[in-house]
């Protein structure tokens, strides 16, 4: 367990977390007023507070966690338990961001109904607020949209197809495909789409749809001018053990900070450094005495000064 885990529950979020939130309609009014979307994704409870309280518009439990965090070569083999899994954690931590699923591989590619109906355990039982889907699902965003579930597409470089398109390569690079491409982000946004990621396309490709759609695109490797920007949290922050895609900017290198951490703690243990006696529990002097025991080296006093969190050692005590 952590002693620094947050306990009563939303009293532990800073006021300012109560901020309006982020709905699918208010992405709409935000393109309308020009005002970009910030889009992460997040996995966990830690990083998606942090970013939620960054003030960060949407986070998306990817199914890119099924690289990053479970170390898988593709996201093909995360299920929509595990997805649910993470989804509930993210839902936890965040007061203002929109929560958005992903919906892993096979859990849409089937009939229609099965889609909704594994959208529907997002919605229900991880406190999803929308769902992302890849590809030209028209049908599919159709009948969420009916079932009142909110949907953002996710066109071009679509992870789920690494398969069929032969790796991870820059899509629509022709007039032709970007002509398809077009019309597929007209026809998701036509069915009730409330936004769609633009993955691996060129910048002319993107800024023409944004130019033209009712609904926001958000980009990653699509340029700038996308209605909004979303980056895998690990890549951002260099926790991917791989150089960076072309579309990466690293804003940390979260890889050396812990890794520094974690060998420092290392060496600290191996040579009996830490703990520390300010960082230890200790009896009261009359229990010491009561139990024969002589004051341990440099401790005289009743043992709670230099205690690194104090509300913490009461909760255990008690
Ligand atoms: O799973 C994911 O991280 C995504 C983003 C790259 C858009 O789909």
């Amino acid at each position: 367990m952590s002693l620094t885990t947050p306990r009563g529950g939303a009293q532990a979020f800073p006021p300012s977390s109560a901020a309006t939130k982020v709905t699918v309609p208010a992405l709409g009014e935000m393109k309308r007023q020009g005002k970009p979307i910030s889009a992460l994704t997040a996995y966990d409870y830690a990083t998606a507070r942090l970013a939620d309280e960054a003030g960060i518009d949407l986070l998306l439990v990817g199914d890119s966690l099924a690289m990053v965090v479970m170390g898988h070569d593709s996201t093909l083999a995360i299920t929509v338990d595990e997805m649910l899994h993470h989804t509930r954690a993210v839902r936890r931590a965040v007061r203002r961001a929109l929560v958005v699923a992903d919906m892993p591989f096979g859990s849409y590619h089937g009939t229609v109904a099965e889609g909704v109906a594994n959208a529907v355990r997002f919605v229900k039982e991880a406190g999803a607020e929308a769902v992302k889907i890849e590809g030209s699902r028209v049908e599919l965003v159709r009948a969420l949209t009916e079932a009142e579930i909110p949907v953002i597409g996710h066109l071009g470089l679509t992870p789920q197809s690494v398969n069929r398109m032969g790796g991870y390569r820059v899509q629509a690079k022709t007039a032709e495909t970007v002509r398809r491409l077009t019309a597929d982000a007209f026809a998701l946004a036509d069915a009730g789409a409330g936004a769609i990621v633009l993955e691996g396309v060129p910048r002319e490709a993107a800024a023409q749809i944004t130019a033209g759609l009712p609904v926001p695109t958000i980009g990653i490797g699509a340029g700038p001018e996308c209605d909004g920007q979303i980056l895998v949290f690990h890549d951002m922050v260099n926790l991917t053990f791989a150089p960076a895609a072309k579309f990466v900017r690293r804003y940390a290198d979260a890889g050396a900070l812990f890794r520094t951490a974690v060998e420092r703690y290392r060496e600290d243990v191996e040579h009996r450094a830490f703990p520390s006696d300010a960082e230890s529990y200790h009896l009261s002097q009359a229990e010491r005495r009561a139990l024969g025991m002589e004051p341990p080296r440099s401790i005289d006093a009743d043992q709670t000064e230099g205690v690194v969190n104090r509300d913490a050692l009461q909760d255990w005590d008690n």
